[in-house]
C-alpha cells in the first residue's frame, strides 16, 4: 500500500501562452489530493471498477506507466476537480507517485515527466505547467531558455520547456472558485484555433510573455502593486483570447477594490479566479457575496509527497 500526496496550483501568470511556448509562473497551494493504491482483484477508483472515460487520466496513467497488476485507488482531494487548480495534474502526480512509491521510493523529476506525457496523452495539448509545480511544489518560472534553478527541460513535438525553480515570497492569495467546471482540453483548443487563425491573437499571446517576464522581476521585488497591475492586465489579455466568462469576470470585479490586482487562473471558461491582496477576509467576502467560494490560500509548499500516515 502506498499513500502519497500532490498540491493544487495556481498559475501566477502566463497560463494558455505557455502552451505555444512563452514563460509562466505558477505555485503549489496548501489544498492537496491524496492517493490511496493498494494491489487489488481489478483496477477501481474509488471502489467503482475503472471507466477509461470518467477516469482518463487514471486509466492513461495504468495503461502507459505501470507494468504492474490491478490497483486499488482511492481518490481523497481537499478542492473540487475541473476548478483550475491543477486537479487533473494533482491526481496524475499523487497517482504516479504512489506508484513510483510501491516501486522503492518518488523522484520528483520523473514523476513530473510521465504526468506531463499523460496529460498531453489525455489533453491532447498541454504545457507542463500544472504536472511540474504540482510535482515541484514551492514555485517553478517556466521559460523557453535556460536560466539560473533550472529543475528539468521538456521537449514535446517542435515545443520545449525549461522549468526552474522560482522562490515563493510570504504573499496572500484569495481564491475564488467560480463553480463551474470547465475542462481545459477544448479551452487549450480553442485558443489554438484563434492563434492559428489571426495576427492579432498571436500578439496577445506574445503580450503575455511580456507581462510574465516582468512579472517574475516584479515578484522577486516583492513589488506587489506592480505585480498585482500586471496580474489585472494579464486577465484583461485572456478575456481577449476568450477564455473568461461572465462569472470569473464578476468575482474579479468583486475582488479588485480590495485588491493590487485579479485575474481567472488556469484554463478559464469557468474554474476559478486569484486575487492578490493584504486584505483576505475582505476579498473572501466580496467573492461570496458574488456566488464564488473563496479560499483563503498559502503559498510555499511541498510538492509530490509520501505520507506516512496511511488511512
Ligand atoms: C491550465 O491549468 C493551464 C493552461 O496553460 C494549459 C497548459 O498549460 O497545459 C491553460
Amino acid at each position: 500500500m502506498s499513500v502519497v500526496s500532490a498540491p493544487g496550483k495556481m498559475i501566477l501568470l502566463g497560463e494558455h501562452a505557455v502552451v505555444f511556448g512563452k514563460p509562466a509562473i505558477a505555485m503549489g497551494i496548501d489544498l492537496r489530493l491524496t492517493c490511496t493504491v493498494r494491489k487489488g482483484r481489478q483496477n477501481t477508483v474509488n471502489g467503482q471498477p475503472l471507466n477509461e472515460r470518467q477516469h482518463a487520466y487514471v486509466a492513461a496513467a495504468i495503461r502507459d506507466h505501470w507494468p504492474g497488476g490491478p490497483l486499488d485507488i482511492t481518490i481523497d482531494s481537499e478542492f473540487p476537480s475541473g476548478s483550475g487548480l491543477g486537479s487533473s495534474a494533482a491526481l496524475t502526480v499523487a497517482l504516479l507517485g504512489a506508484m513510483s512509491q510501491m516501486g522503492g521510493g518518488i523522484d520528483e523529476e520523473s514523476v513530473a515527466r510521465a504526468a506531463f506525457d499523460v496529460e498531453s496523452t489525455v489533453q491532447g495539448r498541454a504545457s507542463p505547467l500544472d504536472t511540474s509545480v504540482s510535482s515541484h511544489g514551492q514555485g517553478i518560472f517556466v521559460d523557453s531558455a535556460p536560466g539560473k534553478d533550472l529543475l528539468w527541460h521538456i521537449r514535446r513535438d517542435s515545443r520545449q520547456w525549461y522549468v526552474h525553480h522560482c522562490p515563493v515570497p510570504d504573499l496572500t492569495f484569495v481564491v475564488g472558485f467560480t463553480g463551474i467546471r470547465a475542462p481545459t482540453g477544448p479551452l487549450v483548443a480553442k485558443v489554438k484555433r484563434y492563434v492559428d487563425r489571426t495576427r492579432f491573437a498571436k500578439e496577445v499571446v506574445d503580450e503575455i510573455g511580456d507581462i510574465t517576464v516582468e512579472g517574475a522581476k516584479r515578484l522577486r521585488d516583492r513589488d506587489v502593486v506592480a505585480l498585482g497591475g500586471l496580474m489585472t492586465r494579464d486577465h484583461n489579455l485572456l478575456a481577449i483570447l476568450g477564455v473568461s466568462s461572465p462569472e470569473l469576470q464578476r468575482l474579479v470585479d468583486a475582488a479588485i477594490p480590495f485588491s493590487y490586482g485579479a485575474k481567472l487562473t488556469g484554463a478559464g471558461g469557468g474554474g476559478s479566479m486569484i486575487a492578490l491582496t493584504d486584505r483576505p477576509e475582505k476579498v473572501a467576502g466580496a467573492i461570496a457575496r458574488r456566488g464564488g467560494v473563496p479560499y483563503i490560500v498559502r503559498t510555499g509548499v511541498d510538492g509530490v509527497r509520501a505520507e506516512d500516515s496511511p488511512r
